[in-house]
C-alpha cells in the first residue's frame, strides 16, 4: 500500500455514510470507520463498505488484557479491514497478542498500527494524571519504538511527528496522520495542523481527513484536491 488519503467517515448512521460514499463514483476512497459508527451499526457496516470496493481503516483503538485483545482482533480480521489499531499503552505483550489474533490461517493479516498518546492528552495530564514524568515527544517516540519492536506496522501520529517517527523507527514504519487542513480552510477544533502538501513533505504515509472533505460543499472536489496535494 502506498501513500493515500483516508476519509474519516464520522457519521452516526450507515445510511448517512453510504449516501456520502455514493458521491465518489470514480475512485473509491480509503475510509476510516470509528467507534461511533461501528458501535451504532455493528460489523455489517464494515462488510457493506468493503463490498462496495473501499479499503477500510477500522479505528477502534483496542486496549485490554492480551488474551482479550487477541480474540477481538481475530474477529476484526474476519471483517477484512485493511488497517486496524490499538493503544501502545497496552504493552508489548498485548501488541504481540494482537498480531497473533489478527493473523489468518493463510498467514495474511490487516495492517496493525498503534496510538502512542492521544493528542487530547497534554503534558500536564501526562505528568499529573498518568504519572509519566517525561516530555510528550519522548513518550510518543518511545511508544512508537515499542510498537515497532512488537512487530506492528506503524503508528497514528500528528503530521508534525511523522518525520521524527521515521527517523527513530525507519522509513518503512507507517505514519498515519490526522490533523489535516487546507491552507484556506477552517481549523475547527484541531490545533496542531498541516496541509496535505506539508504532510507530504514531512513524509506521512497516509493522511486522515474528515471535515475538510465531509463538510465541504463538494466533497468529491475536496477529496480530489487532497489527493492532488498529497499523492501527486
Ligand atoms: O474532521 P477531522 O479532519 O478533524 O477528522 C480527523 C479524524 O481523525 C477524526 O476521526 C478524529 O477523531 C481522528 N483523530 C484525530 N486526532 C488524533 C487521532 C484521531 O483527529 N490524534
Amino acid at each position: 500500500m502506498g501513500k493515500d488519503v483516508i476519509i474519516a467517515c464520522d457519521f452516526p448512521t450507515a445510511a448517512q455514510t453510504l449516501t456520502f460514499l455514493d458521491r465518489f463514483p470514480e475512485r473509491k476512497p480509503f475510509v476510516k470507520i470509528g467507534m461511533e459508527l461501528f458501535y451504532a451499526e455493528g460489523p455489517s457496516v464494515v462488510r457493506e463498505i468493503k463490498a462496495r470496493g473501499h479499503r477500510i481503516f477500522l479505528d477502534l483503538k483496542l486496549h485490554d488484557i492480551p488474551n482479550t485483545v487477541k480474540k477481538a482482533m481475530a474477529v476484526l480480521s474476519g471483517l477484512d479491514a485493511d488497517i486496524v489499531n490499538l493503544h501502545a499503552a497496552g504493552t508489548a505483550e498485548m501488541m504481540r497478542a494482537a498480531l497473533e489474533g489478527l493473523t489468518r490461517a493463510d498467514g495474511t493479516r490487516p495492517l496493525l498500527i498503534a496510538v502512542t498518546q492521544l493528542t487530547s492528552t497534554d503534558q500536564n495530564a501526562l505528568e499529573h494524571e498518568l504519572l509519566i514524568d517525561r516530555p510528550m515527544d519522548e513518550v510518543v517516540l518511545a511508544y512508537a519504538e515499542n510498537a515497532k519492536n512488537a512487530g506492528l506496522d506503524g503508528v497514528v501520529c500528528s503530521p508534525l511527528e511523522a518525520g521524527k517517527v521515521h527517523r527513530r523507527c525507519g522509513s518503512g514504519f507507517l505514519t498515519v496522520t490526522p490533523g489535516i487542513r487546507f491552507a484556506d480552510g477552517e481549523k475547527g477544533d484541531q490545533k496542531r495542523i498541516m496541509t496535505p502538501a506539508q504532510a507530504k513533505i514531512e513524509g506521512a504515509d497516509y493522511i486522515v481527513v474528515g471535515r475538510p472533505i465531509t463538510a465541504a460543499a463538494d466533497p468529491a472536489a475536496a477529496y480530489a484536491r487532497c489527493c492532488a496535494e498529497f499523492t501527486d
